[in-house]
């Protein structure tokens, strides 16, 4: 018989009664890292815009506090810190599609970088804050399309505005935990810890924002539609969304419990074999629901889009004792069920799937699990 998942000892049982602070909460990332967090006895402050798609956390029935708000208005969160008083932060909220960066910069740029300052500077200014977490992406790195993964070190880069806006994020953290939250002074000058996450493409139920490759294919899959592919070769890193979400918590939990040397900048990728193409994505996703259609289509639009971008999470799984939980195999058939099932027969897997996510990473011993 299955062992029953205790979530509140899970991550050493630091997130049980904290007060966390989640922006971007209503999100794809955020929706299942609220539910997870409140599963494990967190209180839970969610800070967004108003999400105008399919809501996963209505779905979800999400009963924790939501704060409709812009991070670009710094007196509205400081106000929202000043009400919450929280012991964590999860930096979540951004302009998220690399497409939509190229019609809309100013707005990337602003929300993405202004946006993340407004954030640190709120936590700045309340001592609850003893750690944050600042979510960025695989894309901050200057990418040389070349086939080895990108490791903590290498230089900050962006060809495209929402890259280049992750990598500003990236230099604004180090330059906040410079100037402010400077672990040579932590329990001295402040109490607060900050480190920041670098996830690949993530996938996983629950997502409904545009131009992203899983919700197109199942949006057009529902509607009985061929879905129109543009980059069939493009090479990334799918994990799926529980995947990164356990790397933050468990940056999380080492900054809670003042492991100063942690306060630096993470990969949480997938193993090299998840690095796939677009088409192998694809051929998986049919396995599990065989309507998917697809038609290649040639890219008419003039703008930059990688190939190739792979993280090495070397420095994760040596240090903090990450591991991913899921292979690829089991992620796609994860995700292509979670809508399947959802637009089907009106399911909503979410919390099944943490548990069952919870539960293999338990049988693999992996540390944030026993
Ligand atoms: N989804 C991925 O594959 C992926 C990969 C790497 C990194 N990331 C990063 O992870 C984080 C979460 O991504 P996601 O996939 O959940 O994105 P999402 O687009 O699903 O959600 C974005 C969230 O940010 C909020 N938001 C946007 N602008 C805001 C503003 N001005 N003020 C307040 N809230 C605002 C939205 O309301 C929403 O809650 C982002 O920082 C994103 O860049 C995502």
């Amino acid at each position: 018989m299955e062992k029953m998942v205790d979530y509140e000892k899970l991550f050493d049982g630091v997130y049980l009664g904290k007060k966390v602070l989640i922006t971007g909460h209503n999100g794809f990332k955020g929706s299942w890292l609220s539910v997870w967090l409140s599963k494990m006895g967190a209180q839970v402050y969610g800070y967004s815009l108003k999400n105008e798609s399919l809501h996963h956390l209505e779905l979800l029935e999400f009963d924790g506090h939501q704060q409709l708000g812009d991070i670009r208005n710094q007196a509205q969160l400081n106000a929202f810190f000043a009400e919450v008083q929280p012991d964590i932060v999860f930096h979540l909220a951004a302009q998220a599609l690399v497409r939509y960066s190229y019609e809309n910069p100013v707005e990337t740029f602003s929300t993405n970088v202004m946006g993340t300052l407004h954030v640190f500077e709120a936590c700045r200014i309340t001592p609850s804050v003893k750690a944050i977490v600042n979510v960025t992406s695989d894309k901050c790195y200057d990418n040389r399309e070349w086939i080895w993964g990108y490791r903590e070190n290498d230089p900050m880069g962006g060809y495209d505005p929402y890259s280049a806006s992750k990598g500003c994020s990236e230099l604004l953290t180090a330059a906040y935990r410079n100037s402010f939250f400077n672990t040579k002074n932590y329990n001295q000058n402040h109490q607060v810890l900050l480190a920041s996450g670098r996830a690949g493409n993530v996938i996983g139920g629950g997502d409904w924002a545009d131009d992203r490759l899983i919700p197109d294919i199942v949006r057009a899959t529902a509607q009985s539609h061929a879905v129109k592919i543009r980059n069939p070769r493009a090479t990334r890193p799918w994990q799926h969304v529980l995947e990164p979400l356990s790397g933050y918590l468990m940056l999380g939990m080492k900054l809670l419990q003042s492991e100063v040397k942690d306060a630096e900048g993470w990969n949480f990728g997938p193993d090299l074999s998840s690095n796939l193409a677009v088409e192998d994505i694809i051929s998986l996703s049919k396995k599990h629901w065989p309507q998917i259609e697809i038609e290649f289509e040639k890219d008419k639009s003039l703008h930059h889009e990688a190939n190739l971008l792979m993280l090495d999470c070397s420095k994760a799984n040596k240090i903090l004792k990450w591991q991913p939980v899921w292979n690829i195999e089991k992620t796609m058939e994860k995700t292509i069920l979670w809508y399947r099932d959802f637009y089907l027969s009106n399911k909503v897997n979410t919390l099944s799937d943490i548990e069952e996510f919870v539960n293999e990473a338990n049988r693999k011993e992996l540390v944030w699990a026993t």
